[in-house]
C-alpha cells in the first residue's frame, strides 16, 4: 500500500521530499488542496472541513499511513484525525525545540515564519510556553511566500523585496536561527539567507517527520519494496496532465538541488 502526503498545496513536496530520501522504496499518494490554499489565510472551521474531506477521500484510495505535511492542518486537526482513521497519521509543526537549543548560551534569537492561522493557533502558543523559558523566540507570518510558491514564482527579484517589506520592523542582527514553520518556505532557503548579513540556521521539522515515518513503518512491518513512485491527486481529482506533473517533478529537482548548496556551504 501507498503512503498519504497532505498539504494544502505544493508545500508538502518538501516533505515528501525529505521521505523519498530515507524511503526510497516506497510508493506514495500526494495530496494538495489547491482549491482551498491557502489554508493560513481562512478560519479554522472552514480549513477542518477541508483536511477531513481531503482525508476521507486520500483514506477512501486505501493507504497505510498519512503524513499531514501542513503545519497549519496539523496544528487544527491531527488530534481529531488521529481519533477518526485506524492508520498511523505523522504530523509536523514548527521546530522551535531544536532551534531554542541551538541558541543557548549565544544571547541570540529565534524567529518563527509560519501562517497566520499555524501562529494563532493555541498548540503553537503552547509549545512556545513550554520552551521558551529566555524569551527568545520571535514569530511573523508571510503569506505571501505561499502565494509565491503556488505560482511556481521562486525567483529572488520577487521575493527578496516581499521578505525585506516584511521584516522590515525586525532587527535581524539579534537571530541565530530560522525556523521554517510552514512547509511552502522551504524552497525560498536561499531569499531567506539572502536577507542576514551573518550565517543563521535555517532549520525546519520535514527531515525530523520523514524519519519518524520510517521508524514507524519499522515498528509496524509496513516497509515496502516499491520504487519511489508518486501519484499526485489535487482537491479530489488524479493529475494526469503532463505539464503539471512535469512541474511537480521539477520542483523534487529544485529541492535536490537546494539540499546541495546548503549541504555545501
Ligand atoms: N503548507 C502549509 C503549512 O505548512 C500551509 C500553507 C497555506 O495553505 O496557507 O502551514
Amino acid at each position: 500500500m501507498r503512503i498519504g502526503f497532505f498539504d494544502s498545496g505544493i508545500g508538502g513536496m518538501t516533505v515528501l521530499h525529505q521521505a523519498l530520501r530515507v524511503l526510497p522504496n516506497e510508493d506514495f499518494i500526494f495530496y494538495a488542496d489547491t482549491l482551498h490554499v491557502p489554508y493560513g489565510e481562512k478560519s479554522k472551521e472552514e480549513v477542518r472541513e477541508y483536511i477531513f474531506n481531503a482525508v476521507d477521500f486520500m483514506a477512501n484510495q486505501g493507504i497505510k499511513a498519512l503524513v499531514i505535511a501542513c503545519n497549519t492542518a496539523t496544528s487544527i486537526a491531527v488530534d481529531d484525525l488521529r481519533k477518526k482513521y485506524e492508520f498511523p497519521i505523522l504530523g509536523i509543526e514548527p521546530a522551535v525545540k531544536p532551534a531554542v537549543q541551538s541558541c543557548q548560551g549565544t544571547r541570540k534569537k529565534v524567529l518563527v515564519l509560519a501562517t497566520n492561522l499555524t501562529l494563532k493557533e493555541e498548540k503553537f502558543h503552547n509549545l512556545v510556553n513550554r520552551l521558551d523559558q529566555h524569551d527568545i523566540v520571535d514569530s511573523l507570518a508571510l503569506p505571501g511566500l505561499v502565494q509565491f510558491a503556488e505560482n511556481f514564482e521562486f525567483r529572488e527579484e520577487k521575493v527578496v523585496p516581499y521578505l525585506k517589506e516584511k521584516l522590515s520592523s525586525y532587527d535581524l542582527e539579534q537571530y541565530r536561527t530560522i525556523v521554517l514553520g510552514c512547509t511552502h518556505f522551504p524552497y525560498f532557503e536561499d531569499s531567506i539567507k539572502k536577507l542576514f548579513s551573518h550565517e543563521v540556521d535555517i532549520i525546519s521539522g520535514s527531515m525530523g517527520t520523514a524519519k519518524n515515518l520510517k521508524r514507524i513503518l519499522e515498528a509496524t512491518n509496513q516497509i515496502n519494496e516499491g520504487t519511489g513512485d508518486i501519484l499526485f491527486f489535487k482537491s479530489g481529482y488524479k493529475v494526469e496532465d503532463k505539464d503539471t506533473l512535469s512541474n511537480y517533478k521539477k520542483l523534487l529537482v529544485k529541492l535536490d538541488e537546494l539540499l546541495l548548496m546548503s549541504t555545501k556551504s
